[in-house]
């Protein structure tokens, strides 16, 4: 070829090339106009593969040659898989990303999602028990260090935060959520959609995912996959508003719960999905199925079959089919009857397309797969050390009689009771991610690490992990508490007994623990019980052989070594409780916020003919909002700026809270209120806020808040708030039970 005309060529050649660029892939154009191009190459086929969200696994190395796994990278070639959940690790989803990109007909980025729920490597305390804290930047911090180190390993979602406010210490995955309180629920939703999201425009955040919407932890009986039947005023009152507060905060996914709503399956449900977020809430991100749950409408009763249950999730306004694989089988189909409009499916898509364009992944579909990153990013010192933080602000201090705690270690016996003390296994819960047995520090390893020098401590298992008596095992633990100072007795559930598929009729501490308890205490040692649990267990049986109570819950990586700072007093514990720890089995639901009923028992009455057991009384025993501190707080001087107000004014109500105790203290000062007479009966206490300070020995401080008229209102069964005029009570304590109270009159 003459240079003239080999010029020509190659200049013709870069131009047709740069046509061929199509308008999706071209960073310059706005996000708009690439949508509206994919969104037109796309076949119905297509579309309906950015529906489905498939169970992934492994796709390198001998799993290769695995069928099934031969099968999925099948469907990803040929773009029938958006979305991918539970593979792990930046090896693993650029190997599948590399498919989808460059083997599949339009190369769209799959999402990869994986239920990051407290911690990827570095694992962070329970939600239930972070939320003891009360510290909001806590979480929004764990939910970030998880973040980090999930998106590290290719991660772009996680199924978290669950928004699900439950009563029900028998469901398992209480673990997951924020407690029972709507409005401190509703902050710690918030936070957390904030802490996993940041502002997305980063390859260190992901995709957070309201869940379960809506309404599951009202499952019956604490059961899972249970029915649930509430109000619209239940609704709107008790349950709605973690979830729209996260919704509010930005989160960009939305899963539809197990359950029915008004006897319509949630992924099914237009009220919930289409009227409520979509619409009234304006949600504009991918509302996501829970585990098959698209198909689970047939067994519910509400679909006939698959084909049935896609379209219903379809025209109720669900997007994704996770694991159903009810919308790639049937959505061309249900498309060429004119059954559901391509409008509906372009809506869909372009949710999940739209999640894909602002995480750059048109752009870099690898950003968050990178090896080197993922090894510098996971279980960082500095990461543990935010673990051990939320650690030890989880625990809660629930009995403490003659100063049993804090123990000063130094040449003390210290005789550390019980199996799960030093079992690494038994730490971790049912959503760990990637967190290992292996990293996690057992309470014998963090008390060996504290005071090993300092201290004498001695082990004995005292139960064996199958839950089963043994005499031998009580004998043993007896014979070394006879010569010790102090008897540390871990008691609970296992770890593994916490999460989904985790329900229980009987949430109590194991009878064979009790014996032992029982054993231990005729030595007439101080007992201090360590209670590990993913739920509020019944204490009764504990609580007269224990001189102190500390709640541990399932504390992550740095379980030991944050119990061991709490019993030294290193770290003065200032976590109160946001479930309340039933009296019995049969008080289940109970819980601090409820209506006060036609006849409620008056202090001090007799309880003849009112709402009661016979057999139990109606407290529980521990409520709502309670937890000890090492030192003590007085609550006085409560006071409105006005004692009568208009509906639009705000009120300012103050209290003084004074350490008067001896060591400085962190207390959380809780404020609630009561419409005494409405339109709709009203609790007989509403958290409305809080303020957590800092006190030291003998210091006073008045604190302030400001009382909204949003925070006088409730909503009706259409969900628009209300303020009637009335009298209300405003409360302020340490506690939901122990508060000061005064008058307010809306006019
Ligand atoms: C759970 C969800 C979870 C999903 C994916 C379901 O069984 O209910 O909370 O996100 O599985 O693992």
């Amino acid at each position: 070829m003459k240079p003239m005309i080999s010029l020509f060529v190659t200049v013709m050649l870069i131009s047709n090339i740069q046509a061929q660029v199509p308008i999706y892939k071209d960073p310059k154009q706005t996000a708009d106009s690439r949508l509206k191009d994919l969104l037109n190459r796309m076949t119905i086929e297509e579309k309906a593969g950015q529906l489905n969200q498939l169970n992934g696994g492994f796709f390198t190395g001998p799993a290769l040659n695995d069928p099934g796994q031969k099968a999925k990278m099948q469907m990803v070639r040929d773009g029938k898989v958006g979305s991918f959940l539970n593979v792990i690790g930046a090896k693993e989803t650029r190997a599948i990303q590399e498919i989808a990109v460059k083997e599949s007909r339009l190369g769209i980025p799959i999402l990869f999602a994986l239920d990051v729920i407290h911690g990827y490597k570095t694992i962070f305390p329970i939600p239930l028990a972070e939320a003891c804290s009360w510290d909001l930047s806590i979480m929004e911090k764990s939910a970030g260090i998880a973040a980090k180190e999930a998106s590290s390993a290719g991660i772009h979602w996680t199924f978290a935060p669950m928004c699900d406010i439950s009563n029900d210490p028998r469901w398992g995955r209480v673990m997951e959520g924020a407690g029972e309180d709507p409005w401190l629920g509703a902050q710690i939703a918030a936070a957390r959609v904030k802490g996993f999201q940041g502002s997305l425009n980063d390859a260190e955040h992901i995709l957070s995912c309201v869940k379960h919407f809506a309404v599951y932890g009202a499952v019956e009986g604490g059961k899972e996959y249970n029915n649930v039947d509430v109000s619209r005023v239940a609704l709107w009152n008790k349950y709605m508003p973690p979830y729209e507060a996260a919704v509010k905060a930005g989160a960009a996914t939305v899963m539809n719960s197990f359950n029915v709503f008004e006897g319509v399956p949630a992924s099914g449900n237009k009220y919930l999905v289409t009227d409520i977020l979509k619409k009234k809430w304006g949600f504009g991100g991918i509302v996501v199925s829970d585990w098959g749950s698209f198909g689970e409408m047939i067994a519910h009763g509400y679909a006939a079959d698959e084909k049935d249950a896609a379209l219903k999730a379809i025209l109720a306004g669900s997007d994704m089919d996770m694991e159903a694989q009810v919308t790639i089988k049937n959505l061309a189909q249900l498309v060429k009857e004119g059954k559901v409009s391509m409008q509906a499916v372009d809506d869909a898509v372009s949710r999940v397309l739209k999640m894909k364009f602002k995480l750059g992944l048109f752009d870099d579909p690898y950003r968050f797969s990178d090896e080197a990153r993922e090894k510098a990013t996971l279980f960082t010192a500095a990461n543990r050390a935010e673990a051990l933080e939320a650690a030890k602000r989880s625990i809660v201090l629930l009995k403490n009689e003659k100063n049993t705690l804090p123990i000063a270690f130094n040449g003390k016996k210290v005789a550390l009771i019980g199996s799960f003390a030093d079992s690494k296994d038994d730490l971790l819960d049912f959503w760990i991610a990637q967190g290992e047995a292996k990293n996690t520090v057992t309470l014998r390893e963090g008390l060996q690490n504290r005071f090993g020098n300092a201290a004498s401590i001695s082990f004995a298992p005292g139960y064996g992990l199958d839950g089963v008596a043994n005499e031998a095992m009580i004998k043993e633990a007896v014979a070394m508490a006879e010569t010790a100072d102090v008897l540390l007795v871990n008691v609970g559930l296992s770890g593994k007994m916490a999460g989904e598929d985790r329900a229980l009729a009987f949430p109590e501490i194991p009878a064979p623990q009790v014996a032992l308890l029982q054993a231990l205490k005729k030595t007439g040692k101080p007992i201090v019980a360590l209670v590990s649990s993913g739920r509020p267990l019944i204490l009764t049986a504990i609580q007269p052989l224990a001189d102190a109570i500390v709640q541990c819950w399932i504390l992550g990586t740095e379980t030991g070594n944050a119990v061991a700072d709490v019993l030294s007093g290193a770290y003065n514990p200032s976590g109160k409780t946001v479930m309340t720890f039933p009296y019995a089995i049969g008080q289940i639901p109970v819980y601090y916020n409820a209506f006060n009923t036609g006849r409620p028992i008056p202090e001090g009455t007799d309880p003849g003919w009112k709402s009661r057991y016979r057999d139990i009384p109606n407290k529980p025993l521990y409520p709502f909002g309670y937890g000890l501190s090492y030192t003590s707080f007085t609550y006085g001087g409560l006071s409105l700026d006005k004692n009568t107000a208009g509906k639009n004014e705000t009120i300012q109500v103050s209290v003084t809270v004074t350490n008067s105790g001896s060591v400085a203290g962190e207390e959380i000062v809780q404020l609630y209120i009561r419409d005494v007479a409405a339109s709709i009966v009203r609790p007989v206490k509403e958290l409305k806020n809080f303020q957590k300070i800092t006190l030291k020995p003998g210091e006073s401080r008045t604190v302030k808040f400001i009382l909204l008229p949003k925070d006088l209102s409730f909503s009706d069964a259409a969900g628009t708030p209300v303020l009637e005029p009335g009298l209300f009570k405003i409360m302020v304590g340490g506690n939901s039970r122990d508060v000061l109270e005064k008058e307010l009159t809306i006019k």
